[in-house]
């Protein structure tokens, strides 16, 4: 896959909106098969050593208030990367699931560094059909509940 490629999908991510605009996220782009393999976890995410890369989404802990929208920032950045990957014909999976010691330890994170999630990104060799969801009228309420 090319880097240009891999730069388009990361600037989806940076240029996504934080609370207060205060960025609190890095991004570990992973190609190494080791960091690959530290993403499996009891029989999930296999799929992730098959991964072009894993783009791991993390953000330091704070005092700051504004810590209690972190999470909500980082994951508006990586779902901006999957929409901006799949623009341009790349598939992913998210992953929340991980054996966070030794993903931690592989990766090096640092001690407040807190994972988000990450997201397995690769060209499909064929397209899952989507699976049911639920209606619209079940889910949406309009002014009231
Ligand atoms: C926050 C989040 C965490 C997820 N974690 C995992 C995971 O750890 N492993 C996995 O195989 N899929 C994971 N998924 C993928 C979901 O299982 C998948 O998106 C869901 O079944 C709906 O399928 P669709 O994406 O095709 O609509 C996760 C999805 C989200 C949004």
């Amino acid at each position: 896959m090319s880097p240009e490629i891999l730069k388009k999908i990361l600037e989806a991510g940076r240029n996504a909106p934080t609370a207060t605009n205060i960025q609190p996220w890095h991004f570990i782009v992973i190609k190494d098969p080791k960091g690959k393999k530290a993403c499996v976890f009891n029989g999930f995410n296999k799929f992730a050593t098959k991964a072009a890369f894993i783009i791991l989404g993390v953000y330091l802990k704070s005092k700051s208030i504004m810590e209690t929208y972190s999470l909500m920032d980082v994951t508006v950045a990586l779902q901006n990367m999957v929409i901006a990957s799949w623009a341009q014909g790349i598939g992913s999976c998210w992953m929340g699931a991980f054996n966070e010691p030794i993903l931690r330890r592989t990766l090096n994170l640092p001690e407040d560094a807190r994972i988000v999630g990450g997201i397995a990104m690769g060209i499909p060799k064929k397209i899952p059909p989507s699976p049911p969801k639920k209606k619209i009228d079940e889910i949406v309420h309009i002014d009231i509940w």
